[in-house]
């Protein structure tokens, strides 16, 4: 199966967690765009009614409003049923990296109150450490961002200004900050350094989602393979 097979497959798997009446957090990224798609499909289609979708980015909302799932900002709600997610690292104990679409923020605020947290990847992002292969993303206040960036070499992290492809300068990110890439050289207590990088005055939010995930869904080359906390 090759990744955008495996993609399609997690995000078709993760209708069957989604019922009538149901808010539904939506994610952003390329898998959670598959999953946006098929679920404006069956809404429009009348296969689930009443069902609402919770965008956690400029990216999912315009695809949900363009795929036809109606669209709910976390203020209207009492309780997000489900939210569906991608994610950039996923360990063995269900700990993420999230962010690299810059949409961190907002998607750990919808995540964190959803009744289940779903999340779909391919095989490439499974691994043994958090932090193997990719930075941690931090959302932070723009003025703060050098004096930040310096107080990551504490951590032994080395962390770059994410900069825009089709603007020049620095990504600003849907809520008008920057991004901090954030290299640790190992990451040995996800929940520790998480609750950690938040202490730093001007970080928003970072990136590790440690203990939030209920629910993995892998598509591998053998098919869907399902993490369970
Ligand atoms: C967005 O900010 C990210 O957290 C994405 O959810 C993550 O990067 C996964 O994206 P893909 O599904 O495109 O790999």
């Amino acid at each position: 199966m090759n990744i955008e097979d495996a993609k399609k497959a997690v995000a078709k798997e993760a209708l069957k967690f989604i019922e009538d009446e149901m808010v539904v957090g939506l994610g952003t990224g390329s898998t959670t765009a598959y999953f946006i798609r098929y679920l404006g499909k069956l809404i429009m289609e009348g296969d689930l009614e009443d069902v609402y979708g919770v965008p956690t980015s400029y990216q999912s909302r315009l695809l949900a409003i363009e795929s036809g799932v109606p669209v709910v900002s976390l203020d209207e709600v009492d309780a997000i049923d489900v939210a569906v997610d991608g994610a950039d690292e996923v360990d063995p104990h269900l700990n993420l990296i999230k962010g690299r679409g810059g949409a961190l923020t907002m998607e750990k605020i919808v995540e964190y109150r959803a009744g289940t947290f779903l999340v779909l990847v391919d095989e490439t992002k499974l691994v043994e450490n958090l932090g193997q292969k990719m930075p941690v993303p931090l959302e932070v206040i723009p003025p703060a961002w050098k004096a930040i960036a310096e107080e990551l070499e504490v951590f032994n992290a080395e962390a770059t200004l994410r900069m825009a492809a089709n603007k020049e300068g620095p990504v600003i990110t849907d809520n008008g900050n920057f991004i901090l890439d954030a290299k640790f050289s190992r990451i040995d207590d996800p929940l520790d350094l998480e609750i950690e990088l938040n202490t730093i005055p001007g970080v928003v939010e970072n990136g590790i989602f440690a203990d939030i995930a209920d629910i993995v869904l892998v598509g591998t080359s053998g098919g869907i393979k399902r993490m369970e906390r």
